[in-house]
């Protein structure tokens, strides 16, 4: 042995406490054309993933994860937490068919129980989720599965205050009888505060006052100090996390340790949204990645030399879910299992082979949009949507009557994409989406024909 590795032994001794950055991924299921668990297992491998989430207790996955190195987290879903919190038994119940088959030829080490609750509208469910996550706990203990953390992941709408990061404070509503319990329990248990943290969301809602680069974690962009504490923050990610830092600390629990359960950026989105590409997603998460498995640990301003573990959001492009574009453009991987961008989850590639394409939506896009069907959509669900469109607002399908200027051609793809776009320029304004499930996008093509015109939104 050198004498220089034993220097570095003793000034940072491998500890059995510390935990490793090993950064992981979420395995989101929300897609109706997602490889199979088998295959996706040979994907989180090849990305290099120390760890997995997933959102459920899928035995599938479970099951393929048998006898790989990498550390999983289950999820008990959101509609079970009530009963769970009312009855041992069902918790019990839950462990016994859930984890307990799969224990340990897979890994679990964590179950978090539902996700982002305190962002559900049903407050009823917000009050039980301590006293579940005691349960689902007892539970463990009783099957001598105390090895697997219980913890909860929260959004960051769980702060009301987060800027300047000294100000971080939980929500009025919820910190004495929601998050006071929550950090006891994670303090009793010696487990982690889960946070869903994203940057992105942060720079969209204010992206004239928050430079790209910054949200980004560029190095050198710009920076800001903290007026109250004289802490510099170098990027928006650590100056977030430190908001919670803040938070934790105001509500007397000063050394909880954070893990990160989701964060990354969007590849993709709708014209009328900024920055989702692949550039920035790709910068984004390699920026992550090298920040958080630097050693030793970097930390935050206010808690350097911290290990933070993460989860990247996400594994695949998921087209089931809901929202804008950009919710379905969050993987590192297409359905089809190609690579959207390269990526190394180890932090050990620091120069990576293709370049990337340039990116064309940093700047908000000015002209019209419209919104029409999509191509090899299901016929019926498609007639759904059109009459959908048609019901809600004053004389929004006139023309594609008999006898209108938009009739012809008669087919439901035109007259669904007609009802689209004169829906969504009547209804973007009160929230009105371009989305029916899947069945319309946005297209800055116009799709008008002859005399006839179709409605279209002008940013
Ligand atoms: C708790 O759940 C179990 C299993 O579902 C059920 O048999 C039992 O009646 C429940 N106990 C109470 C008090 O509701
Ligand atoms: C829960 O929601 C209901 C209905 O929105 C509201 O009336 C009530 O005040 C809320 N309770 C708490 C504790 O937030
Ligand atoms: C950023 O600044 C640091 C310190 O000033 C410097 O060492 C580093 O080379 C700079 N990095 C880039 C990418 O300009
Ligand atoms: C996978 O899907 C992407 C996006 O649709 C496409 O660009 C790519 O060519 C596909 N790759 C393969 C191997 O089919
Ligand atoms: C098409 O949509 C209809 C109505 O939404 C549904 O009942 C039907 O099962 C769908 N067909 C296919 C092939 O998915
Ligand atoms: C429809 O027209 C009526 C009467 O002109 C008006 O009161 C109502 O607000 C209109 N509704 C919409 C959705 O534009």
């Amino acid at each position: 042995m050198s004498l220089i590795f034993c220097i570095i032994i003793l000034l940072f001794p491998p500890s059995t406490a510390e935990i490793a950055a090993k950064p992981g991924v979420n395995y989101g299921q929300l897609g109706n054309n997602l490889p199979l668990p088998s295959k996706s297992v040979e994907i989180i491998r090849s990305l290099k993933a120390g760890r997995v989430k997933i959102y459920d207790a899928n035995p599938k996955i479970l099951q393929a994860l048998k006898n790989t190195n990498i550390q999983v987290s289950v999820m008990v879903p959101n509609e079970q937490i009530n009963a769970i919190a009312a009855n041992q038994t069902m918790a019990d119940d839950w462990i016994k068919s859930n984890v307990v088959p799969f224990y340990p030829a897979t890994k679990i080490r964590y179950l978090l129980v539902g996700n982002e609750i305190l962002s559900q509208p049903d407050n009823v469910t917000w009050f039980n989720l301590v006293p579940a996550m005691r349960r689902i706990r007892q539970s463990l203990v009783r099957f001598r599965l105390k090895k697997i953390k219980v913890g909860t992941p929260l959004a960051i709408d769980c702060l009301e205050a987060s800027f300047p990061p000294s100000s971080g404070k939980f929500r009025s509503g919820v910190s004495e009888s929601v998050l006071t319990p929550l950090l006891k329990f994670i303090d009793r248990t010696k487990s982690f505060f889960f946070i869903d943290v994203y940057t992105y969301f942060a720079w969209i809602s204010d992206p004239i006052n928050i430079k790209l680069g910054y949200a980004l974690l560029e190095p050198n962009v710009s920076s800001y100090t903290d007026p109250v504490t004289g802490l510099l923050y170098t990027n928006l990610l650590e100056q977030m996390l430190d908001a919670l830092y803040f938070a934790m600390k105001r509500a007397g629990y000063p050394n909880t340790r954070l893990f990160i359960a989701e964060t990354g950026w969007p590849n993709g989105g709708d014209f009328d949204q900024i920055g989702g590409n692949i550039h920035n997603a790709a910068v984004y998460n390699r920026n992550v990645i090298k920040r958080l498995t630097e050693k030793p640990p970097r930390g935050t301003p206010l808690k350097p030399a911290v290990v933070l573990p993460s989860f990247i959001f996400a594994l695949y492009n998921e087209n089931q879910k809901t929202g804008p574009g950009t919710e379905r453009n969050f993987g590192l991987i297409y359905p089809n299992g190609s690579s959207i961008y390269e990526m190394d989850l180890s932090g050990k590639t620091s120069e990576f082979k293709e370049s990337l394409p340039e990116p064309t939506n940093n700047e908000p896009f000015k002209g019209k949009i419209w919104c029409v069907a999509a191509r090899g959509v299901n016929k019926t669900a498609l007639g759904g949507a059109l009459s959908y469109a048609c019901g809600q607002g004053n004389g929004t399908c006139d023309p594609i009557r008999p006898g209108g200027k938009c009739f012809k051609p008669d087919s439901l793809f035109w007259h669904a994409s007609y009802a689209f776009s004169s829906y969504w320029a009547q209804f973007r304004k009160s929230g009105g989406s371009c989305y029916f499930n899947g069945l319309a996008v946005q297209t800055i093509k116009n799709p008008s024909f002859g005399s006839c015109k179709f409605p279209s939104i002008m940013l």
